[in-house]
């Protein structure tokens, strides 16, 4: 098994590097591969996706 790495990045998402299962809330998973970028902000229309939403709310984290 290979690492994933996960990086806050600077207001905005998290990346994860590398494989990542994501189970969403009705069940369902998806594998991602690569660089996966995840909404910490709450204000993404594509949850559990960063959509870019953090820089017009000014998102600080
Ligand atoms: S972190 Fe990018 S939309 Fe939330």
């Amino acid at each position: 098994m290979s690492d994933t790495k996960i990086t806050a990045l600077a207001n905005g998402p998290l990346m994860a590097e590398g494989t990542i299962h994501v189970t969403k809330p009705d069940g369902t998973t998806e594998i991602k591969e690569n660089k996966t970028f995840l909404c910490r902000c709450g204000h993404s229309a594509n949850k559990p996706y960063c959509d870019g939403a953090h820089k017009k709310n000014n998102f600080v984290g």
